[in-house]
């Protein structure tokens, strides 16, 4: 944000941002300065304590804005993924993390100038896991091959039905057969022999992944894919989901029981973390799933 202040003498790399009084302690704001190539760079300028620090706004993991997000101490937590920064420096209080570029800070007659040429420039170090890397470069690939083609490609491959059981029968205390589930085999094991599809079934319960934690409330571009859970957990397997529905599928077919008049909490847990794949059609024009069919299996009473 500028406030109008953004005089400054030709020959210096220095901006009037604001008034001292503008920023109180504890505090950050925003603005847009320009560089003496013309060009506008986006700052955050801290107060901590009665003195003025600046680094960039924009956070080096996806551009969470760093203006907004939790101060504690010289620490600030972007409000995106929670990567941190030093405001004095822009380094990440952790040995070999990422930095953002900082910014020195003048305090002339009341107003608050920052030099425009970075005294420290950031680095992105970070480099997510393979399995992360692995889907997103395979979801690229997919989507140009995807793009390029104007008439779908017939070929003789068979039809691939991915069956996803959501129940949370425990196999281990209730020895019952789940409805849903044992409705989906029926359906799996008719499509491998009589139809010759090629199947697979992806049992939830077996599947060790994290709730959703609602970045998209935050900010439609803090929801990435692949979702930032499994960029930060190594271990989260909503990646074999991704994979699978994405990538392998022609048919999905999802299975529930119905638990108090609702699909089963697993598949909400499922679902939640699809966002990732519907939200790249908002911020990016981007429909990772295309040409596919999608069907429920439900049962109800004693599921
Ligand atoms: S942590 Fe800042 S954008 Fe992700």
């Amino acid at each position: 944000m500028n406030n109008g202040i953004d005089t400054y003498d030709d020959d210096s790399s220095y901006r009037c941002v604001c008034l001292l009084t503008d920023i109180q302690s504890g505090v950050s704001k925003s603005f847009s300065i320009k560089t003496k190539e013309d060009e506008n760079i986006e700052i955050a300028v801290f107060n901590v304590d009665g003195i003025f620090y600046a680094i960039s706004n924009s956070c080096v993991h996806k551009g969470g804005p760093l203006s907004k997000g939790f101060l504690d101490g010289d620490i600030v937590t972007c409000p995106w993924h929670g990567w941190k920064y030093s405001v004095k420096t822009g380094q990440s209080p952790h040995e070999g993390g990422d930095s953002v570029n900082s910014y020195e800070v003048k305090i002339i007659e009341n107003k608050i100038y920052v030099n425009s040429i970075p005294s420290t420039v950031g680095k992105r170090i970070f480099q997510p896991h393979e399995a992360y890397l692995n889907l997103k470069n395979s979801v690229d690939d997919y989507l140009v091959h995807k793009s390029s083609d104007d008439v779908l490609p017939v070929d003789d491959k068979k039809v691939r039905i991915l069956g996803i059981s959501t129940t949370n029968a425990n196999d281990k205390i209730a020895p019952r057969q789940s409805t849903s589930e044992a409705a989906l085999h029926f359906a799996l094991e008719y499509a491998t022999k009589d139809l010759g599809a090629e199947t697979v079934m992806i049992k939830l319960r077996e599947l060790e992944f994290n709730h959703c934690e609602g970045y998209y409330s935050k900010n439609a571009n803090a929801c990435i894919f692949p979702c930032s859970i499994s960029e930060r957990d190594s271990e989260d397997q909503m990646i074999q989901i991704y994979e699978k529905v994405i990538l392998w599928a022609d048919i999905v077919l999802i299975a529930t029981p119905i638990r108090w008049g609702s699909a089963s909490s697993l598949y909400y847990k499922m679902i939640q973390r699809m966002n990732c794949v519907q939200n790249q059609m908002i911020t990016h024009d981007r429909y990772l799933i295309r040409d596919k069919v999608a069907a429920f299996l439900i049962t109800g009473g004693t599921g």
